[in-house]
């Protein structure tokens, strides 16, 4: 961190420093529940949206104006990097990703091509360029990707899955091609934050949203080893998150993996997940985003809950325990902003 850096209550709180509040930040906080993202939604598909760096530096700083977050993420998408590995994807109306061509054998495997991110994803990276000049010191900008297991499920199973079945039949049955493909992945995943990183990204997230899935063990197998890789191939002058949802089983294993500060949903309880894990990595989240939808009070007393529970030590990031839902009222998000502000002041 240079000294500019060392003044954000975000980046200081992801290296477990003394913050005068504990700062936050919303997954998903740019987003289907403001209008202003709507309208533009309205005009271009989401890709299109992606992909041109003005209106991805856009949607990125709608919620800034709105919300005294102290955070901005890049608006992008965890996959992003699949285009370019030669994986065609799009979004179906109300479906989610849909691949046309799942990756099931060690031939599509081995075709898969390593990214240049520079080059094939360089609107991305001017979009954090432009961000970064544009929040001018304000607050830091949070770059992210997915991790090796949530990519590989998406593109094994063609899409979302409720039972990972394919995937997991990859793993157990095939694990030759379960094991290329994660290498490539890690190979991609590394350039990839690193590409952003170079073009501003002042911390990293990694989202292995749907590891929970999966038993301890076969975490530690199948999973653990190529997460590391990840880790430990970023350049770590900047800090990085490490999130999953219905993690609560693994959460020690995934601090195994990496990540200065571990993200948990709202599925655990945060003092208990905390002391779990131990006081060395610091810990993001755990409001459940359901409650966001309930009036301010309600949400009022489980701010001052999350806040208890996390004790007033260094290095708890409040977020929700995943993304904004799309009917969120923006008020409601505001005031959740402000209260953990004025709450946990010190
Ligand atoms: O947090 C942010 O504000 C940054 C933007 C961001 C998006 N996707 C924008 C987006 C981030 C961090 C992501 C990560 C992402 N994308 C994840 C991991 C986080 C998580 O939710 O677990 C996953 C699994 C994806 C894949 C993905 N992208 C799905 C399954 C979908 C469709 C589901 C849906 O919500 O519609 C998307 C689309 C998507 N990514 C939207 C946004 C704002 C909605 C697009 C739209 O406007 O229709």
């Amino acid at each position: 961190m240079n000294e500019t850096e060392s003044q954000y209550p975000f980046l200081r709180a992801c290296r477990r420093q003394e913050t005068e509040y504990t700062p936050i930040w919303l997954m998903r906080q740019a987003g289907r529940y403001m209008k202003e993202y709507r309208a533009l939604r309205g005009k271009y598909s989401f890709l299109e949206m992606c992909k041109n760096p003005q209106l991805a530096a856009e949607v990125t700083l709608q919620p800034i104006g709105q919300l005294r977050v102290d955070a901005a993420i890049i608006f992008a998408d965890i996959l992003l990097p699949l285009e370019p590995m030669g994986i065609e994807f799009e979004f179906a109306k109300d479906e989610g990703p849909v691949f046309h061509h799942p990756i099931r054998d060690m031939k599509q495997i081995e075709s898969l091509r390593i990214i240049e991110p520079e080059e094939d994803l360089s609107f991305l990276m001017e979009a954090i360029r432009i961000v970064r000049k544009e929040l001018d010191g304000k607050i830091p900008l949070i770059g992210f990707s997915g991790a090796p297991f949530t990519l590989a499920s998406y593109v094994i199973e063609g899409g979302h899955s409720k039972n990972y079945i394919l995937t997991k039949g990859m793993m157990y049955q095939d694990y030759p091609a379960w094991d290329r493909l994660m290498e490539k992945f890690s190979e991609v995943l590394i350039r990839y934050l690193n590409a952003q990183v170079r073009a501003g990204a002042q911390a990293l997230q990694l989202f292995d949203s749907w590891v929970g899935c999966l038993s301890p063990t076969d975490y530690e197998k199948y999973v653990l080893p190529y997460s590391r890789k990840v880790m430990d191939g970023v350049d770590r002058s900047v800090s990085l998150i490490h999130f999953a949802t219905s993690s609560s089983t693994l959460l020690e294993r995934m601090k195994q993996a990496g990540g200065d500060v571990i993200g948990v949903d709202w599925r655990v309880d945060l003092g208990e997940a905390w002391s779990r894990i131990g006081y060395d990595v610091g810990i993001q989240g755990n409001l459940d985003p359901v409650l966001l939808m309930s009036p301010v009070h309600l949400i009022e007393k489980e701010v001052k809950r999350i806040l208890e529970r996390a004790g007033g030590r260094p290095g708890h990031i409040f977020n929700l325990g995943h993304g904004i839902l799309p009917n969120t009222p923006v008020d409601n998000v505001a005031a959740l902003v402000d209260m953990v502000h004025e709450y946990s002041k010190r």
